[in-house]
């Protein structure tokens, strides 16, 4: 899906991991990107498409917040614990799973107004050493 026609090009200098550059470098690659920069518009397309439905949805739901953290960046965790206690209501359960020596793989399951569940998600996804936050929800007694 294109959105509306865009005008002119800017260029930016954007720094990157090279490791994470190098795999996104091979699944362009896969998917028939001719350039690097169109692959990237895509990506940031799909991030605002991602981000224009967190705001339009509204009214009570349940759903799933996942993420994947760094557990030996200096107090993450201790962040993490926090958003989840200032939410607390809105929490049903969660699960935490150790992935391998450095991350951890977490799993929330939360009932509440989508703004309040938009939030809780912002929060998390704004915490540096969180990675693949991944929001699912949908509209319980339909
Ligand atoms: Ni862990």
């Amino acid at each position: 899906m294109k959105m509306e026609e865009e005008r002119g090009l800017t260029r930016i200098g954007v720094s990157l991991p090279s490791n994470l550059l190098s795999k996104f470098d091979t699944i362009i690659g896969g998917r028939g990107y001719s350039s690097r920069s169109e692959a990237i518009r895509d990506a940031i397309r799909a991030y605002i498409i991602e981000y224009e439905w967190m705001e339009r949805e509204s009214g009570d739901e349940i759903g799933t917040v996942t993420y994947i953290y760094d557990h030996s960046q200096r107090g993450l965790g201790d962040k993490l614990t926090e958003v989840q206690h200032h939410f607390l209501g809105m929490i049903k359960s969660s699960t935490h799973i150790h992935l391998d020596g450095e991350n951890c793989f977490e799993i929330i399951v939360i009932q509440s107004d989508a703004k309040k569940i938009k939030e809780l998600t912002e929060n998390i996804m704004s915490l540096k050493g969180v990675k693949h936050v991944k929001l699912t929800t949908t509209h319980g007694g339909i």
